[in-house]
């Protein structure tokens, strides 16, 4: 038995190690990780796996490369941003901090929101290498824009909240005429944690705030407000096509936004067959196999909010108590092919 240091995890991981330990990068800092372990006497199938996150400090990282160590594959984080994407005839490769990357058997994209672009392509580079990946490049790509994500659910007959998108400004009493009294809610096509979702209590309000983001050059949308969910909404993760993990998110007290980042609480929370089935649809038809759907329980039925293709892993594994993070890690080991 030795004892390492284990950078990621800021902790000491305990080994039984057959080889010398073997150096590698995380983010420029040096640490040690473990080649080739020997579990009773037996050689385990070790995976080269690459997080592609710019922090590797976050808890989603930190749990992803815990449960991948757990089941002794060597996991290194690379930052996106500091991926250099060459392409050649017929030849394609990635090259991080120098060096040409060429054993990587598997990449868990963690891609942030104001990168999707830059990181769709590191994963589109991945991907045409043939490696394998826990989110594609197109449906990060999909998933990421609300509107095309409501498109594509409304359209496979998934129920979303009504929606509308326009650039005309002098439609917008016309268009917002057409929503109910409860409210509208108006939001930014590519916002996350409840950041530039706003409640307009009357048309009025609603169309101040849709010229102001027209006018500061933001896409938005408007939206019918669903006031009998009541502030809470329901996160569901599937990892491979299977439910892992539920929970309700509740807002805060004068807050309409569930999002944990603004406040709100959560707890486990069983889901309905109907729930179930919608969240599951709603996946594969953005061919995600690793995401968090957000839906509001409404007067008829579950309406899917957006599709999260990087869910957060700390709200969902502290309030569950699962493991997300080893079910992505299985799902990687049973599916990636090792080089
Ligand atoms: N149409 C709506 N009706 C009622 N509540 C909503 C509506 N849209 C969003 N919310 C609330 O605001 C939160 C954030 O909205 P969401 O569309 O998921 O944006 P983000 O990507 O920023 O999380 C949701 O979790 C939900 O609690
Ligand atoms: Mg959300």
């Amino acid at each position: 038995m030795e004892y390492f240091y284990d950078y990621l995890t800021s902790g000491i991981t305990l080994v039984c190690i057959e080889d010398r330990p073997y150096l590698d990068f995380f983010t420029s800092k040096e640490c040690y990780s473990i080649r080739k372990v020997q579990d009773n006497n037996k050689q385990l199938e070790q995976m080269n796996i690459a997080i592609l996150s710019r922090n590797p400090s976050l808890y989603s990282t930190q749990s992803l490369a815990r449960a991948g160590r757990v089941a002794h594959h060597f996991v290194r984080v690379i930052d996106y941003l500091h991926s250099d994407l060459i392409i050649e005839d017929g030849k394609l490769s990635i090259s991080y901090n120098g060096k040409v990357l060429t054993d990587i058997d598997a990449i868990i994209p963690r891609i942030g929101a104001s990168h999707t672009t830059y990181g769709a392509a590191v994963i589109r580079q991945f991907e045409q290498i043939g490696i394998f990946t826990t989110l594609s490049s197109n449906a990060l790509l999909m998933a990421r824009d609300k509107l095309s994500c409501a498109q594509l659910l409304a359209a496979n007959g998934l129920k979303v909240p009504r929606t509308i998108v326009s650039n005309n400004v002098y439609e917008y009493p016309n268009l917002l005429d057409s929503f109910n009294s409860d409210g509208i809610v108006i939001k930014l096509i590519n916002g996350t944690h409840g950041i530039g979702v706003v409640l307009a209590e009357n048309k009025n309000q609603a169309g101040s705030i849709l010229e102001a983001f027209n006018n500061t050059k933001q896409k938005s949308m408007m939206q019918e407000f669903i006031k009998e969910a009541k502030g809470a909404d329901v996160r569901i993760l599937v990892v491979n096509g299977k439910i892992v993990g539920s929970m309700k998110r509740q807002a805060k007290k004068g807050e309409f936004r569930s999002n944990l980042h603004r406040g709100g609480s959560s707890i486990v929370e069983t889901v309905t067959e109907e729930e179930s089935k919608v969240a599951l649809k709603a996946v594969e038809i953005l061919g995600l196999k690793v995401a968090g759907v957000d839906m509001l329980r409404s007067n008829r039925g579950p309406l899917i909010l957006e599709v999260n293709a990087s869910p957060g892993l700390e709200g969902i594994e502290t309030t569950t108590q699962v493991d997300i993070a080893g079910q992505i890690i299985n799902f990687i080991t049973e599916n990636a092919n090792k080089k």
